[in-house]
Order: structure tokens, then C-alpha cells, then sequence
């Protein structure tokens, strides 16, 4: 049974809870969705979780707290989830991947407390941001607490391999974040610059965790390096995924409000899509609405109805997908086995999830 408190809400709310199977062993071909995924993982994900309670100890309540209220509100722990997944297919057989895991998990929330404060925004998973609750100031100091703390952590390993791709995935992500912001309200920003920002401020991380795990697995440098292709590709895919979700989602099962980007000035692949293939005078309205931020949801329904006309969304998402094939022949080089065909689905989620 789940210890008290940890359950597959806490882990993957939006999936069913279903009662532990029997100990019968996983056959690889059950795997066919990412409901079997997490059945099959069940207990890894559980490890992960209770590892990262444990490592929320701060002898300052409120971090504790605040740090909680973002830890718990139902993350989809996709990160965590490929570092073990990689671990386990490059043959690893400890435990240490747990923690190795729930760090990960505390970089993304810190860089999500940071994330709320720079996009100002006021719902995540669902819930009350932090900064909504407790200010921008809480939210970007829990935050440093969380980076922090994974560092100090993260030494424990005593493997400086890993805390380089660590530290280099953090780098990244800050830069992302910044070259975005440079770009913010610019609507002749090239594809090219845009899928830089996705690479470095989301593909950076994922990619990260699945070479960690790779490395926890002592694999081959080529190994580690398919795994980090592997998470690099279909990081860029899960973020191209989420900005079309940010015009086609159901903002209550996404968790967060629609329209956000453009309303924060920030152009999209299928916001750039539109603004190349419509008229100019939707073009010159859609320009005013990010100039001014002042889109109401009558011209986020416009834009919506536009992006389907003119294929914007089919094409973002095309784009999506055309990464995760490339992320698939990554695995190739691997055997057959459980983790394998899990990664596989679970890539393929990247770009059939709607939350
Ligand atoms: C949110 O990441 C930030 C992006 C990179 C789009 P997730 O969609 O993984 O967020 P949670 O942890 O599941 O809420
Ligand atoms: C998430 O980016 C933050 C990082 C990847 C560091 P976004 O701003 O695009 O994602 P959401 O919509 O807030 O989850
Ligand atoms: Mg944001
Ligand atoms: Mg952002």
C-alpha cells in the first residue's frame, strides 16, 4: 500500500486511481498508454515522492510551507519520471535515483516559483500561484531555497558529471528566460529564435534528467548521449505542445488560464504561424493586443477561430510531433525492455496529453 499521504493523486492527478496490481512481473507489451506507464512505475514514482517530503526540512516554517504548496498541488513529475526511466533502462538496480529524481523535481518547482513572478501569473495547477498567496517576494526567495537546496544535495553524489549537466541545464534555463523576455511583444521573432527559448528554458532540463539517470546507470558516453538527444527533443516537443495547449486546452483541466502568452506579449509557434499567413489587418490587431496587452477573451476566441483557418494549430502541433519521432529513434539503440517501450509511450504523451 502507499504510505500515509502519498498516493497516485499526489503523483499523477490526472490519471484514475487504480488499486496496486498484483506482483505478477510487467510484460513489455501491456505498456500501451501512460495509465499502464504509471502502473508499472508505481512504486518508483512513490520513492521519488516520499524522498522529496523528506528533503523539505527547512528549520524556517514558511519555506516549508510555500515550498509545499507548490510541491503538492499535482505536478505531472515528468522530469523525475525520464531520469528514472532512463536509469532503469540503462540497467541501474539501486535506489539512489530517487533522490537523484526528487532534485530534479525541486529545480523545476524553484524555476516555476520564478516563472509565476516574471509572467505574473495567478493560477497553477489549479490552484492560487504562491506569489498570489504570499507576495513575489516569498515566491522568488522559496524558490532560491529550493536551488539551493538541490545543489547542496546534489554533491552528495560525489559525481561532478552530474553536477555539471545540473548546472548547466539551470544556466540554460535562466537564459532561456531572459532571451524571452528580450523577445517579449516582438512579433518578428524568427522560428529559429523562438525554438532556441524552448530549448534552453524547458528541453534543458529534461534533457538533463535523462542523461543523470543514464550516468547514476554508469552507461556508455554514447548511451548518455542518446538519452540526453532523447530528452532534448522531446523537451522542445512538450513545450511547443504546451503553447498550443494555451490556445486549445480547457483552462480548468489545464490548470492554468488560457490566452496567457499573448496576453504577457509572448509569441508562440502558432501565434508566429498566424501572424504570417493572415491579413494585415488581423495581423495589426493581434500586434495591438500584445503591444498593449489588453486582448479581451472576444479577441482570444478571434485568434483561436483564425489559428484554425489558417492551420496554426495543425502546424505547431505537426512540429511537436516531428520531434518526438526524432526522440523515438534515439531509443533505438537500446534492447528491448519494460523502461524502453515506458519512455516510448511516455514520449509519445509529450504530444497527446491535455494537461
Ligand atoms: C510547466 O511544466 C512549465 C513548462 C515547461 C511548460 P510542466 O507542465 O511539467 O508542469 P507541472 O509540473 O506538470 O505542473
Ligand atoms: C515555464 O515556462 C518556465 C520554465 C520552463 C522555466 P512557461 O512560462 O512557458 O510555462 P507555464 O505556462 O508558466 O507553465
Ligand atoms: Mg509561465
Ligand atoms: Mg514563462
Amino acid at each position: 500500500m502507499p504510505p500515509k499521504g502519498v498516493n497516485s493523486l499526489t503523483l499523477f492527478p490526472f490519471l484514475p486511481y487504480h488499486p496496486p496490481m498484483s506482483q505478477s512481473p510487467i510484460i513489455t507489451s501491456t505498456i500501451n498508454s501512460m495509465a499502464d506507464v504509471w502502473e508499472a512505475y508505481r512504486d518508483e514514482l512513490e520513492g521519488m515522492e516520499r524522498q522529496a517530503r523528506t528533503n523539505l526540512d527547512s528549520s524556517v516554517a514558511l519555506v516549508n510551507t510555500v515550498a509545499a504548496h507548490i510541491l503538492n498541488s499535482g505536478g505531472k513529475r515528468i522530469r523525475p519520471f525520464f531520469l528514472v526511466l532512463s536509469a532503469r533502462l540503462c540497467g541501474y538496480a539501486g535506489r539512489d535515483h530517487h533522490q537523484l529524481a526528487s532534485l530534479v523535481e525541486f529545480i523545476h518547482t524553484a524555476s516555476l516559483l520564478h516563472d509565476d513572478v516574471v509572467d505574473e501569473a495567478d493560477i497553477r495547477r489549479g490552484r492560487p500561484t504562491a506569489r498570489k498567496v504570499w507576495g513575489n517576494q516569498i515566491s522568488i526567495l522559496v524558490g532560491d531555497y529550493l536551488y539551493s537546496k538541490a545543489f547542496c544535495q546534489i554533491v552528495d553524489f560525489r559525481n561532478h558529471g552530474i553536477n555539471d549537466v545540473l548546472g548547466e541545464a539551470c544556466k540554460k534555463m535562466a537564459e532561456g528566460e531572459v532571451l524571452q523576455l528580450y523577445y517579449n511583444g516582438n512579433p518578428s521573432m524568427s522560428e529559429a529564435e523562438y525554438l532556441k527559448i524552448v530549448e534552453y528554458k524547458t528541453a534543458g532540463l529534461i534533457a538533463a534528467a535523462c542523461r543523470m539517470g543514464a550516468m547514476l546507470a554508469d552507461a556508455s558516453e554514447p548511451q548518455q548521449e542518446a538519452l540526453f538527444r532523447f530528452g532534448r527533443h522531446l523537451g522542445i516537443a512538450f513545450q511547443v505542445a504546451d503553447d498550443t495547449l494555451d490556445y486549445t486546452a480547457n483552462g480548468e483541466h489545464l490548470g492554468k488560464s488560457l490566452g496567457q502568452d499573448l496576453r504577457q506579449g509572448k509569441a508562440t509557434l502558432p501565434l508566429l504561424h498566424l501572424l504570417h499567413h493572415c491579413s494585415e489587418q488581423d495581423r495589426q490587431m493581434i500586434i495591438d493586443r500584445m503591444e498593449t496587452r489588453t486582448m479581451t477573451e472576444e479577441d482570444l476566441g478571434r485568434f483561436i477561430r483564425l489559428m484554425e483557418e489558417f492551420g496554426s494549430i495543425t502546424y505547431a502541433m505537426d512540429c511537436a510531433r516531428s520531434y518526438i519521432a526524432m526522440a523515438q529513434q534515439d531509443l533505438n539503440q537500446f534492447e528491448d525492455s519494460t523502461a524502453k517501450r515506458a519512455l516510448s509511450v511516455a514520449a509519445d504523451y509529450m504530444v497527446t496529453r491535455d494537461r
